[in-house]
């Protein structure tokens, strides 16, 4: 028998609605720095940034390897680990403009424990949700369902934080509840008609719609993925674009202190998102020049906030 995976396709599947780092966009100035980013994160100029999106080491206890470096997962007990992420995520919140975004990646380890610090620390009415990024790749557990989720919690700096829902819209789904009909102009439009009320709800299949807090349609990078560069825990360009494009627009800033591979750097360059990112391994730092046009790094700190205020 021949069993049918639905397994996204990063390579396959149509690009969003919104094209993850917008071609008309021109390529946008950043600053790379080289060291550890935290004295980096709480000498950056207050209220300068629109998102920043962080994917830390997840507190597995185990090291990361890929095929071209590999990075310490620090300890697996989750409140030294929380303590630990603590100061990253208090001087990012003292960065981020009035209308800006945090979006912390986690998994199924760490992501209780950093909410409740982060509802201490934000306040839960800037809690704006949490997204559950589903994927298929990789090992399977005989002894339970597959781990094949990260949730990646968002806070706005304010409860005014900003949200631009028609630049993330995907495909409507057929074969859904509601079934297409064509409206008086010929259009495809899904209808559904409430059965209480009677009234009939009707939505342009060519309008897309907004994403729910569940991705399952970005799939996580696989061995021969064209955009792998060998360094681990590598996240899809797609998935962080949907997160730039929900909440910047170009022109914006972003900031990403664990910089990895320059995944968020790379999709806010190319979408005109002015971007600051870091690393502390030299071999990711490499990776993230041949990524970034061969941007230099900084190793000061006052150089790297210095650099960023000289682009505004
Ligand atoms: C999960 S990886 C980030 C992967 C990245 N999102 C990508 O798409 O490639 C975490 C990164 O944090 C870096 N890191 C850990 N501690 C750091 C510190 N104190 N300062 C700067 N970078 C650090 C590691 O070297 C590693 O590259």
């Amino acid at each position: 028998m021949v069993r049918s995976r639905r397994v996204a396709d990063n390579r396959q599947r149509p690009l969003p609605f919104a094209d993850p780092g917008g071609a008309a966009a021109p390529a946008a100035a950043g600053v790379l720095f080289h060291g550890d980013s935290l004295a980096l994160a709480r000498a950056w100029p207050a209220a300068s940034l629109d998102l920043v999106y962080v994917d830390p080491p997840f507190g597995t206890g185990s090291v990361q390897r890929g095929r071209r470096g590999a990075y310490a997962d620090r300890g697996d007990d989750p409140e030294a680990h929380v303590a630990w992420l603590g100061p990253w995520l208090e001087a990012s919140r003292a960065a981020l403009a009035a209308t800006g975004s945090l979006f912390v990646h986690l998994d199924w380890r760490a992501v209780h424990h950093v909410k409740v610090h982060l509802d201490h620390l934000f306040g839960r009415r800037c809690f704006a949700g949490e997204v559950v990024w589903c994927y298929a790749v990789g090992g399977k557990s005989r002894r339970g369902f597959g781990r094949k989720h990260d949730t990646i919690l968002w806070y706005g700096r304010t409860p005014g934080w900003a949200f631009y829902p028609d630049q993330v819209r995907v495909p409507r789904r057929g074969g859904s509840h509601m079934r297409v009909v064509r409206d008086a102009d010929g259009r495809a439009v899904q209808e559904k008609t409430d059965r209480r009320t009677g009234r009939v709800y009707r939505y342009p299949v060519a309008a897309g719609k907004v994403p729910e807090d569940w991705w399952a349609d970005i799939e996580t990078l696989n061995h021969s993925d064209v955009e792998r560069t060998g360094w681990p825990s590598q996240k899809p360009e797609r998935l962080l674009a949907r997160i730039v494009d929900a909440v910047t627009v170009p022109g914006g800033a972003v900031a990403d202190w664990f910089g990895g591979s320059g995944t968020t750097a790379a999709v806010a360059r190319r979408s005109g998102r002015r971007w600051v990112t870091a690393d502390a391994a030299a071999e990711a730092i490499a990776i993230m020049r041949a990524r970034l046009a061969g941007v230099e790094p900084h190793t000061r700190v006052d150089d790297a906030v210095a650099a960023f205020r000289a682009r505004p």
